[in-house]
């Protein structure tokens, strides 16, 4: 066996690009500025070898409640040697015994596993080029006075504070709400992420909801590539489909350590992305 030696050090800025070749190795979309809005939002590690970036992971903490374990990648020269192992332990220690969540991939899914790591649910991947469509007439666009209780809703139906990220979207996205009796029951968002555009989070309180906050986002950006990482549980797949998004894969969902599921009226029926859940 060889006997590489990995330095493992804090994520700064200068290991971006780095850790940016290392993404699109193994085959993910994420552009720069992706990896930068991640790491604005999140602590992180790389393990160098040589001065290479050649495995990455980073932890991002909402509030008190829970984290989130994400990008995590090893380079493919160098996987089966216990590098990814040693990059997620950092990742936890980060996570200072909070409980966390991760989307695995089929390839992360064994090690996540012995990590302590239990499948909760399933996570499904569309995207695509959608044919033109009315925008509902109950959905509008957010005001930035809408951002509280947006962040509010997350809150509700993410169970953890997000309020980091939804101010970080606010700025580089833009919100849609529907609003009755005057107040925010439900949300979407859309950014530019990977090869096009991301339609997500979508928080509402029932499905029907969920697909008029989707509608509106795909009436703003027409012959946009969009792409929505939906829950299996949200039951919208085959809908996103008949629009235009096709499934092309998708992970699974898993948690570590006791998130108690709350009571609430909001559901989250699309991801912020598969990093941020
Ligand atoms: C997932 C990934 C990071 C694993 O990195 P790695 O350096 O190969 O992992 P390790 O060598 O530390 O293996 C960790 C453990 O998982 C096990 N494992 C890893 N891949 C496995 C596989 N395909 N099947 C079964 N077990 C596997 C190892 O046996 C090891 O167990 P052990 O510590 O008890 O010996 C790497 O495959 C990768 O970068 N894949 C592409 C990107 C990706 O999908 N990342 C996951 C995002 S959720």
């Amino acid at each position: 066996m060889q006997m590489t030696q990995l330095d493992i050090v804090p994520f700064g800025t200068q290991h971006i690009e780095g850790a940016h070749a290392l993404s699109r190795q193994a085959g993910w979309p994420h552009r720069l500025a992706d990896w930068e809005m991640a790491l604005a939002l999140s602590t992180g590690v790389v393990g160098l070898d040589n001065e290479k970036v050649v495995g990455t992971t980073l932890t991002t903490r909402y509030g008190a409640d829970c984290a989130t374990i994400n990008m995590v990648v090893v380079d493919e020269t160098m996987r089966g040697r216990g590098f990814g192992r040693r990059l997620m332990e950092a990742g936890l220690d980060a996570a200072r015994g909070m409980p966390c969540r991760l989307i695995a991939t089929r390839e992360g899914l064994p090690l996540y596993e012995k990590m302590g790591f239990r499948q909760v649910g399933t996570i499904l991947q569309h995207q695509g080029f959608c044919a033109a469509v009315d925008a509902p007439v109950d959905v509008e666009r957010a005001q930035p006075g809408h951002l509280p209780e947006i962040a509010a809703l997350d809150q509700d139906a993410f169970g953890a504070d997000r309020g980091g990220l939804i101010s970080y979207l606010a700025n580089i996205g833009r919100f849609a709400v529907i609003r009755r009796d005057g107040y925010v029951v439900g949300f979407s968002a859309i950014r530019s992420f990977g090869r096009g555009d991301v339609i997500g989070p979508v928080v509402a309180e029932n499905a029907e909801d969920a697909r008029k906050l989707i509608l509106f986002q795909i009436a703003a950006r027409r012959d946009a590539f969009l792409r929505i990482d939906t829950t299996g549980a949200s039951g919208l797949s085959s809908w996103l489909v008949e629009r235009g998004l096709v499934h092309v894969g998708g992970g699974t969902a898993m948690q570590r350590g006791d998130q108690a599921g709350k009571l609430s009226h909001a559901k989250t029926f699309a991801l912020a992305n598969q990093a941020f859940g």
